[in-house]
């Protein structure tokens, strides 16, 4: 049977380490076929994140696994999803290598000035929490959209269960990734006359590092361990389990192919069961 996405190229913002729901979705679209842009900061990580980036060379590394894995195109670039003429360069290097792209995944993510309620929270962190989340989203797919508009496309933006029922002490990040689902809401109304579907996930909870360091800072309020704040948490998820990165990697390669063909502005929940909607 062919390849789902045989001759597409997707860029995955976010994607520059293993540990991350970027690098598994980026590493799920090429086993589909897509060629493959990593884009993170790499070298330029930003010292006030919580939870570091890959290294330039991890990212390096990340795309010639790739290519060896899945006989595809990849190469890796840095972005700053806040930073205009970061995102400008980026443009220019995937355009120098691809013609078009027709995958745009929006995964790049962070908290700032967490853990802390709202009349409490550092004026700076929280916009510089929803710089990254939502206005990087903004940024990325007004730099990209004019490589896909032609001929079409599928944009994913990574929101979260956050963006739908408010977390404790991060309200910031949970204003932003409602704000991601209503960009996305938008962006679809707008595209669907250009053939670009545009829709959201929802994950709930993901093992990666920022879920661990999430579990970590609520293990200090506690006064409990990361496994305990964890196994805590499974309580009251239905399948009774955190989930991995590649089941997201799996929903991403749904909505980024034609099997999602008549779906646009939609926020999907990836969560175990956690949060049921109807
Ligand atoms: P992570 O912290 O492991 O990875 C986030 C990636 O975003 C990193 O590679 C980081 O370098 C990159 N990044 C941060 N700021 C950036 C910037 N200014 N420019 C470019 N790249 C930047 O987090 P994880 O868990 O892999 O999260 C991926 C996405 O999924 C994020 O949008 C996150 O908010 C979202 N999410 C994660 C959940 C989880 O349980 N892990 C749950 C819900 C949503």
């Amino acid at each position: 049977m062919g390849k789902m996405l045989s001759g597409k190229t997707a860029v995955v913002t976010g994607a520059g380490k293993r540990s991350g729901i970027g690098y598994a979705v980026a590493c799920k679209l090429a086993a589909e076929g897509a060629n493959i842009v990593i884009a993170d900061l790499g070298p330029d990580s930003d010292p006030e994140l919580a939870v570091k980036t890959g290294t330039e060379n991890e990212m390096a590394d990340i795309v010639a696994e790739i290519v060896r894995d899945h006989c595809v195109d990849a190469m890796a670039v840095n972005l700053d999803v806040t930073n205009s003429d970061s995102i400008a360069r980026m443009v220019d290097a995937v355009a120098k290598r691809f013609e078009k792209i027709q995958i745009l995944v929006n995964n790049a993510g962070a908290s700032f000035g967490v853990p802390n309620a709202v009349h409490t929270y550092d004026e700076t962190a929280w916009m510089k929490t929803i710089d990254v989340n939502l206005h990087g989203v903004f940024r990325v797919s007004r730099a990209l959209l004019p490589m896909m508009i032609l001929e079409g496309g599928t944009i994913i933006n990574t929101a979260s269960r956050a963006g739908k029922t408010p977390p404790l002490f991060n309200g910031a990040y949970a204003v932003a990734k409602a704000g991601v689902i209503m960009l996305t809401k938008v962006m679809a109304s707008e595209l669907a006359g250009n053939g670009v579907r545009v829709n959201a996930i929802c994950p709930g909870q993901i093992a990666t590092d920022l879920e661990k360091w999430r579990f970590g800072l609520e293990a200090q309020f506690f006064d409990s361990t990361i496994e305990e704040r964890e196994a805590e948490m499974c309580k009251t998820i239905p399948l009774g389990r955190i989930g991995r990165p590649d089941e997201v990697g799996d929903l991403v390669v749904f909505l980024a192919s034609d099997r999602s063909s008549y779906m646009t502005g939609q926020a999907i929940n990836i969560t175990g069961g956690q949060l049921m909607e109807l």
